[in-house]
């Protein structure tokens, strides 16, 4: 019993760069195309489509196989997809030009590739070439840095509509040469188009990257582009132990760091507030809540709930004008204090400490906890959101590389594991400690006061 009418498995398999592969062949493109003649066509229900790995064909790519009829088609352009859509997928008539049939042949093709790849692969081991995939991890850094340069320029809010790489270095008041050099750098890596001379955003560069835009994320992601500056100190960190950074933090940094946080905070807030159902309560302390995103969500979702935001005074201003702009300004008062100094506080329902415990030491952690455990309610509940490691602290991966962001970035920073939160919270008294799950990179750790 098929659940879908059609089930289509397009390879995207990625290969070393002059080895062919269906994505160096279009695969990528061929997906949207399929993606948008599928619901063009009302068939979206119906069909499913899963990418898939290597199916042996690469010299004839981008290979794809249509079941349950097991029709292999080959050589296919975004072009090919309203054809195949409508004739076979809709009609059952398979495009006889586009489709593969003989099998002795495309056994011979899979294995003449098969040979082809594995000789080439062996000859590079027997010569003792850097294997590929450490090649690429070494310089994983260059295309990350290309954007981040794209973005801290603002290119594609200059390549707008459309424009020749000189009409852009002057937008951006930049050298001509180096421009271009950049410009064809952000095609390569997919990020651009270029037709004519003319360089051209994509849907997503449009969507994310330039200014005017409803979805533009750039001011968020600067901070990124801020941090890279610290992440090139990591050596001197490891041997130092700890942030050797002395740039300070000027009032254009703290902004991006704060667009960054509200964005990441209020894509996350309803699974926090959905994980965490603390019911009608009256008083919340949001400690370290930055954009405030978290009070609004919890403000929004219960009607009886009033918020304190606790931040840094450079910080403050902020923080009331997001509360201002959601309307919130009778419910949600932000205050300016130093959480691991400044008195919390007393009698709150909830305690929310939502990625703070990564800027502190263990020490301060267990303190922290210990004065919120102080600060609540009997039967009160804390709410403790962060990067949580597995107890080896090897995984998740993002969370291991997040404690070398807070390495490079703080002075006794981390990412912690749920036993180490876990002994932090029951040492502060409290009890019912749990670890919620969530998508994304970040977890919960959810405890009472008795
Ligand atoms: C990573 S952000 C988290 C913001 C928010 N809680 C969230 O989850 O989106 C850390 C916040 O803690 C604040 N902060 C850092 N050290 C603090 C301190 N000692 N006392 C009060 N706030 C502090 C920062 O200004 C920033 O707003
Ligand atoms: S990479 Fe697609 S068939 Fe091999």
């Amino acid at each position: 019993m098929e659940p879908f009418r059609h089930h289509i498995f397009v390879c995207t398999q990625e290969k070393p760069e002059g080895v062919a592969c269906c994505p160096a062949s279009g695969a990528w493109g061929l997906l949207g195309a399929l993606d948008r003649e599928l619901r063009s066509q009302g068939l979206d229900d119906e069909v499913q489509v899963s990418t898939c790995g290597c199916l042996g064909l690469c010299d004839d790519g981008p290979i794809m196989i249509v079941y349950p009829e097991g029709v292999w088609y080959r050589k296919l352009k975004a072009e090919d997809v309203a054809e195949i859509v409508t004739s076979h997928l809709r009609s059952g008539n398979v495009v006889a030009r586009l489709a593969w049939t003989d099998a002795p042949a495309m056994k011979a093709a899979s294995k003449e590739h098969r040979d082809r790849y594995g000789a080439m692969v062996k000859a590079k081991d027997e010569a003792g070439t850097l294997p590929d995939d450490l090649d690429q991890t070494i310089r994983a850094y260059m295309p990350s840095r290309t954007l981040l340069t794209a973005l801290e320029l603002d290119i594609f809010t200059a390549v707008g509509t459309g424009g020749s790489a000189g009409q852009v270095a002057q937008k951006i008041r930049a050298d001509a040469r180096a421009t271009e050099m950049l410009l064809n750098a952000l095609v390569s890596l997919k990020l651009l188009q270029k037709k004519d001379g003319i360089f051209l955003n994509s849907a997503a560069t449009m969507r994310f990257f330039s200014a005017g835009s409803p979805n533009n994320a750039r001011d968020g992601l600067l901070h990124t582009a801020n941090i890279w500056h610290r992440w090139s100190t990591l050596t001197e960190c490891v041997r130092a132990g700890t942030s050797v950074a002395t740039e300070g933090r000027d009032h254009g940094w703290v902004k991006n760091f704060i667009v960054s946080m509200n964005r990441n905070a209020t894509e996350r807030a309803d699974a926090v507030i959905k994980a965490a159902a603390p019911g009608p309560i009256r008083r919340m302390l949001d400690l370290g809540g930055g954009s405030g995103a978290y009070s609004i969500a919890f403000a929004r979702a219960i009607p009886t709930l009033e918020s304190e935001v606790l931040d840094l005074a450079e910080v403050v201003p902020l923080t009331q004008e997001y509360i201002r702009n959601a309307g919130l300004s009778d419910r949600i008062q932000a205050r300016a204090g130093d959480m691991l100094r400044d008195p919390l506080g007393s009698n709150y329902d909830l305690v929310l400490i939502s990625a703070i415990c990564h800027m502190f030491s263990p020490e301060e952690n267990r303190d922290l906890f210990r004065r919120a455990y102080q600060a609540l309610a009997p039967k009160g509940q804390i709410v403790v959101q962060d990067f949580i490691l597995e107890p080896a602290k090897t995984a998740p991966r993002f969370a291991a590389l997040f404690a070398l962001n807070m390495l490079v970035g703080t002075r006794a920073g981390s990412s912690y594991s749920e036993p180490e939160y876990e002994t932090w919270l029951r040492k502060s008294g409290f009890s019912a400690v749990r670890r919620v799950r969530l998508p994304g990179p970040s977890g919960l750790m959810i405890a009472a006061r008795d």
